[in-house]
C-alpha cells in the first residue's frame, strides 16, 4: 500500500496496487485460540516482507506480491489496536431470492505473481511458519482466463480505478488516522453453473452484464426495470462515484466440473463493498435482484482489513 506519492518498488509487502497478475492464491485462515497462536501469526505478519523479497528475489519481473487482511474477530486481541472504524465480520445479505452468505476468516493471505511457482512457494513457506497456530478454511487458486475474462466469457476488471484515484479509493487516509493507509478487503467465492449460462443468448447475457462480450463496450439498460450488473454495482452518492478496486479471478477443474470466480475487492471504504452488495442481491428496486446471480452462487463471504506495510511490521515487535 504505497501511498500515492512515492515510487513503486519491485518488491514490497501490502500492495493493494500490485499489477493484476496471471497466477493468484486467496488463503483464508482461522487462528486457533490462545496466546501462543497470537504470537506465531504476529512474527509472520511481522516478517511478510521480508519472506515476500526472499522468494520473489527469484524473478524480480514475476512482481511477486502479497497482501495480509486481518478479520474482526481477532483484530484487537492481535494487534492490541481498536477496530478500524468500519471493520465488522461480513455480514449477509438477503435478498428475495439469493443471499451473500457470511463465513469464518481471521486471516487473508492475497499472493499474486506472474508465475505459479513463486506463487506456490510463497504460500508454502508462509503456511510452514503458521502451523500449529492457524486452520485453513479456504484455499482458491486462480488463474488469468485469456484477455482477463471471468469463466462466463466476459473481460473482467475494466472499470477498475487507475493511478491517483487507485490509492484514493482504496487506501483509508485522515478519516482514520490510526488506520491510515490500510485497505478493507471482502473476498466472495461464487461458483457457477456453467450449463445453464450456456443456454442464454449472448444478447441477454450481455445485457445482465451491461456490457459487450466480444469487444467489452459498456451496454445502455432499459430505461426502466431491470439493471445489469455493471449498474447495480456502481455507487454514486451525492454526485460522487465511489469505486472499489478488485482482482476477480476464474478458477475451477473441468475434471470434477467446478467453475468459479473468486470476487476480491478493495476498498477505502466498506460501507462502499456492502453498498454494492445490498444493490446486487437485493436489488434496485428490491426484487429485482442481479441477474448475474441466476449464475453465480457465492459459497464464501468474508472481510478483513488489510494494515499498511509499516502497521504490519509493528506486529513483530510485539
Ligand atoms: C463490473 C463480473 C461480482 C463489483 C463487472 C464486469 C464484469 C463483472 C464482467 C464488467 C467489466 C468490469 O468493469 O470489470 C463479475 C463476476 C462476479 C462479480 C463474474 C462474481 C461472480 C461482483 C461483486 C461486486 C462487483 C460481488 C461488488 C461487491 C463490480 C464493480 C464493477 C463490476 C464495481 C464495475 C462497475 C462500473 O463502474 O462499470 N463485474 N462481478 N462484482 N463489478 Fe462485478
Amino acid at each position: 500500500m504505497t501511498p500515492a506519492s512515492s515510487r513503486r518498488v519491485p518488491i514490497e509487502p501490502q500492495t493493494v496496487d500490485a499489477p493484476l497478475s496471471d497466477c493468484a492464491v486467496f488463503l483464508v485462515l482461522t487462528i486457533r485460540d490462545g496466546e501462543a497462536s497470537l504470537d506465531t501469526v504476529r512474527s509472520v505478519l511481522g516478517d511478510l516482507g521480508g519472506l515476500v523479497a526472499n522468494v520473489g528475489f527469484r524473478d524480480l519481473d514475476a512482481s511477486l506480491s502479497c497482501i495480509a487482511g486481518v478479520g474482526a474477530r481477532v483484530w484487537t486481541p492481535l494487534t492490541g489496536q481498536p477496530l478500524p472504524k468500519e471493520l465488522h465480520p461480513f455480514r449477509p445479505v438477503v435478498g428475495a431470492q439469493h443471499t451473500a452468505v457470511s463465513t469464518p476468516g481471521d486471516l487473508l493471505l492475497h499472493i499474486r505473481a506472474s508465475r505459479r511457482d513463486l506463487v506456490f512457494e510463497l504460500e508454502r513457506q508462509l503456511l510452514d511458519l503458521l502451523a500449529g497456530a492457524v486452520d485453513v478454511v479456504d484455499e482458491t487458486v486462480g488463474f488469468r482466463y485469456f484477455d482477463a475474462r471471468d469463466l462466463l466469457g466476459f473481460v473482467d476488471g475494466t472499470a477498475n480505478p487507475v493511478g491517483a484515484a487507485l490509492p484514493e479509493a482504496t487506501l483509508v487516509g485522515d478519516e482514520d488516522p490510526a488506520h491510515a493507509g490500510g485497505s478493507y478487503v471482502v473476498v466472495q467465492k461464487y461458483t457457477h453453473p456453467l450449463q445453464s449460462w450456456r443456454t442464454v443468448t449472448a444478447e441477454q447475457q450481455e445485457a445482465i452484464i451491461g456490457r459487450t462480450k466480444a469487444d467489452n463496450i459498456e451496454l445502455d439498460d432499459a430505461a426502466d426495470g431491470q439493471k445489469s450488473h455493471k449498474t447495480l454495482s456502481t455507487i454514486v452518492v451525492d454526485g460522487v462515484e465511489h469505486d472499489i478496486l478488485r482482482d476477480n479471478m476464474p478458477f475451477g477443474s473441468p475434471g470434477s466440473g467446478e467453475f468459479g470466480t473468486y470476487f476480491i475487492g478493495y476498498s477505502r471504504r466498506l460501507w462502499v463493498i456492502e453498498k454494492m452488495l445490498e444493490r446486487m442481491f437485493i436489488g434496485d428496486p428490491p426484487g429485482l435482484h442481479d441477474r448475474l446471480l441466476d449464475f453465480s452462487v457465492p459459497q464464501t463471504g468474508s472481510t478483513f482489513f488489510a494494515p499498511s506495510a509499516t502497521a504490519l511490521e509493528a506486529l513483530g515487535d510485539g
